[in-house]
């Protein structure tokens, strides 16, 4: 296998029956030539435009046709596919799959993907698949404008799907219109896009903080908070990926940290004020995701605390806010993100937050939401910078919503232009 900027990427190509299946091999090639480890799989109809073997030449990998090896037109099930090339032994396809892309996509396909038919190969994969898809229509134009196929495409862009959009032409009927597939070389460009994460912190050096305090109360007992520390390691992790030099500060959380970042394990809000602030003297931005305890026990017992009594009362004292602390101490051109937790009056509580603490962008989220908060993977939050932009974003993996959050404070920041 060739290596290059995909070297170790999964993609499959979907192929469907349309005459522009012709153009499907430019986008193979180009996609093996950048390092991917690309696995075919044809509808049926398309096999009558292109035949599998030019796809397995292009791919060294088997072309699957079929779900059933007995039911086999001649062409690899893959069953055969899995015992064939080393790479696919023992890995189901959709779960080895970096990015799915379908060109050309029929109305057929489209229409069985918009309403979750699964009655082939690639449909079935589709289905099975989680990772990013690429959809490439190409067909005459009154299917494209016709209400459904439109409906079918709505449908898909609201569930993520990425269209590379057909392009106006003279198609195969003679008719001059929108269905042309779109440029091949656009296609795999979008892929690449996709595939390999901008590098748009390189220079940078980024300090997270994430997961929750414990703030002792003898030396048994603490008191803590359900931060899991997901949102502060998705970020550490994205910041990473896009070239930035990470230092994460960590409360006590179950998470691996990302391979390459500088970690710092704290244990209260006292030493994660100080990890934070010598970390940040020498940073170009710093986001608080973590949730440092508010209050601490005001004198820690040495010893344990005997259950002598009915009642104990413990007396807390407030800690430092480190974002505040953070924000009074910032140098010129230092970018601060912060957090904020609201169970109401969400944006307007956000925008208070923002300007009082002085930030550049504050990350709202309500934990009451389904599926958002405390130790899920998604989360639902809107984003307020300094400048004024105010984006509410639909419920998201905390790993896109880390990339977001990125990208925004990028172009709050104004360091999108620089490099
Ligand atoms: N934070 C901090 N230092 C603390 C506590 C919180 O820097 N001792 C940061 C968190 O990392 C997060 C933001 O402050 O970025 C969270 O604020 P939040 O808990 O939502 O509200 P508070 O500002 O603490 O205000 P209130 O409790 O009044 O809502």
């Amino acid at each position: 296998m060739m290596s290059g900027p995909l070297s170790g990427k999964t993609i499959v190509v979907g192929v469907t029956g349309s005459i522009a299946a012709f153009k499907a091999p430019q986008i193979v090639t180009r996609l093996v030539g950048q390092g991917a480890n690309v696995v075919v799989i044809m509808t049926e109809n398309a096999t009558r435009f292109v035949t599998p073997l030019t796809f397995e030449t292009l791919s060294g990998n088997a072309v699957v046709v079929d779900m059933f090896p007995d039911r086999n037109t001649g062409v690899t099930s893959l069953e055969d596919a899995a015992s064939r090339p080393e790479r696919l032994r023992h890995v189901h396809l959709a779960e080895a799959t970096d990015l799915a892309i379908v060109a050309p996509a029929t109305a057929n396909i489209i229409g069985k993907m918009a309403n979750g038919v699964a009655d082939d190969f690639l449909s079935t994969e589709l289905l099975a698949m989680t990772c990013p898809t690429i959809m490439a229509p190409a067909m005459n134009v009154r299917m494209m404008e016709s209400d459904v196929v439109r409906e079918n495409v709505e449908k898909l862009k609201a569930r993520g799907v990425i269209f590379a959009e057909a392009e106006v032409g003279r198609l195969a009927s003679g008719v001059v219109g929108k269905g042309r597939l779109a440029d091949p070389e656009s296609i795999a460009g979008i892929a690449l896009e996709l595939l390999l994460p901008k590098q748009d912190l390189v220079g940078r050096r980024v300090v997270v903080s994430a997961g929750p305090t414990r703030e002792p109360v003898d030396p048994v007992r603490f008191i803590g908070n359900r931060s899991s520390g997901k949102m502060g390691y998705a970020l550490a992790e994205r910041a990473l990926r896009r070239g930035g030099d990470v230092v994460l500060v960590s409360g006590p959380s179950s998470l691996e940290p990302p391979h390459g970042v500088e970690y710092i394990r704290v244990e209260t809000a006292v030493e994660m004020l100080g990890a934070v602030m010598k970390s940040f003297a020498e940073a170009d931005l710093l986001i608080m995701a973590a949730a440092p305890a508010d209050y601490r026990p005001a004198e820690p017992s040495d010893v344990k605390i005997k259950k002598t009594t009915d009642r104990l009362t413990l007396e807390l004292v407030r800690t430092d806010d480190i974002l505040s602390e953070a924000a009074g101490a910032r140098r010129e051109g230092q970018g601060i993100v912060g957090f904020a937790l609201e169970t109401n009056a969400e944006l307007e509580e956000g925008r208070r937050k923002l300007a009082e603490k002085d930030l550049d962008i504050i990350v709202v989220n309500n934990p009451l939401v389904d599926d958002a908060g405390f130790d899920t993977d998604t989360n639902v939050a809107a984003i307020l910078t300094r400048s004024g932009r105010e984006l509410e974003l639909a419920k998201m993996p905390k790993k896109d919503l880390a990339d977001v959050i990125l990208t925004e404070a990028i172009n709050e920041l104004g360091w999108g232009q620089r490099r």
